[in-house]
């Protein structure tokens, strides 16, 4: 066995109504000024009420701060840094979705140490610690309220670029399943099997290790067992609390193992066609398995069963491709599209798109399968 290490949020903290701590949490770090990084879907929202009114109940001083855009670009950051030095603040809280979490995340990160974004593009180029965050999920999807990165999408270069540091691991991750009740179907479609995607991945990448595998594993049940569910009846506490848990434990095996071919091939779909995040790797997922599945095929059998609530297939190949089958089966379920063509992406963009992808060197290197710019090309064109 290879010898590993894990981690995630210094603390985790899960259930309904959780968000009322937040007060008492923040209360750890002094009185403030907190910087609010806040999604901007929220910006004149009950729940941005609620906080604002709680903190000051507490005697914490709030600054709110919501120039965030979806697939951020390192400015949004860089701006948020800028405002929380400028106010003194000592702890940055991040409520919403992926693009604000790691927002948050590169906004402290920069608070504490000289430098822009891409300065620290890349794994462990860090210099030290920023600023402690606590981070509230309000979809369950990117996991990154448990995750050392925090990504960015330049709008300039149009090129799509991760922070990877250890500072980047967020001093609390604060999940309350109520936040995510009224997330649109669409949302909840895409962002859902973006967790699904981290928990499959780390489950057959390179780096998975035992505790890694534990979460992944769970987390495939969890979401296979409630994805449809949120998607079609929103207000399905039960399938919302699965969800939020599923993209949890998603979270800390990508953390933990990391991800492969699939994050690799989405990052030029965002970076040069601005497709969300989770929609990119949802399409993408069963094309990528079925090219996979005979590099390890028990482990895709075992998420095939999973997937599938049923025992294991007789051999492990023919459960490997109930696997890939079970993965095109909820795709179509919650409203996936299929092709290439449905994003609107011109066939002709594939030869500067499969470089790019390859580029994505760690998730390239996880692949359980070696993959090539030319295999890469040959999966894009599939997609049509
Ligand atoms: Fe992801």
């Amino acid at each position: 066995m290879n010898s590993f290490s894990f981690n995630g949020a210094g603390e985790v903290i899960f259930g309904r109504g959780a968000v009322s701590r937040l007060p008492e949490l923040a209360g750890r770090y002094g009185k403030g000024p907190v910087l609010v990084a806040l999604d901007p879907y929220f910006s004149r929202s009950v729940l941005k009420e609620r906080v604002a009114r709680e903190l000051k109940a507490a005697g914490i001083a709030a600054v709110f701060f919501d120039q965030i855009e979806a697939e951020p670009d390192p400015r949004s950051a860089e701006a948020g840094a800028r405002t929380a030095r400028r106010k003194g603040c000592n702890l940055v809280i991040g409520i919403g979705g992926g693009s604000a979490l790691d927002t948050a995340k590169g906004l402290a990160i920069l608070a504490g140490n000289p430098g822009k974004v891409t300065d620290y593009v890349g794994l462990d180029r860090v210099p030290g610690p920023g600023l402690p965050t606590i981070l509230v999920p309000t979809t369950a999807g990117t996991g990154s309220e448990v995750t050392f990165t925090a990504v960015f999408t330049s709008r300039k270069t149009k090129s799509k670029g991760g922070i990877n540091s250890r500072f980047l691991y967020p001093a609390v991750a604060l999940l309350d399943p109520d936040l995510t009740l009224s997330l649109p179907p669409a949302v909840t479609a895409q962002t859902g099997m973006d967790a699904l995607t981290h928990a499959m991945e780390a489950y057959t990448s390179n780096k998975a290790n035992p505790l890694s595998d534990l979460v992944a594993l769970k987390a495939v049940a969890l979401i296979g067992g409630s994805l449809k569910r949120a998607v079609q009846k929103g207000s399905d506490l039960e399938a919302r609390e699965n969800m939020l848990l599923g993209s949890l434990l998603a979270g800390l095996a990508l953390a933990n193992a990391g991800v492969t071919a699939v994050h690799a091939m989405a990052y030029p779909l965002g970076a040069l066609f601005n497709i969300p995040h989770g929609l990119a790797n949802a399409v993408l997922l069963p094309y990528v398995l079925e090219f996979n599945r005979s590099a390890c095929p028990e482990r895709f059998a075992r998420l095939g069963a999973l997937l599938a609530g049923t025992g294991e297939a007789s051999t492990a190949e023919q459960g490997a491709r109930q696997c890939v089958r079970k993965v095109v089966r909820l795709s179509r379920a919650i409203g996936i599209p299929e092709k290439l063509s449905d994003l609107k992406i011109p066939r002709k963009a594939i030869p500067q798109m499969a470089p790019a992808a390859l580029k994505v060197a760690r998730p390239i290197e996880n692949n359980p399968r070696p993959i090539t710019e030319e295999d890469i090309a040959a999966l894009y064109r599939k997609m049509y």
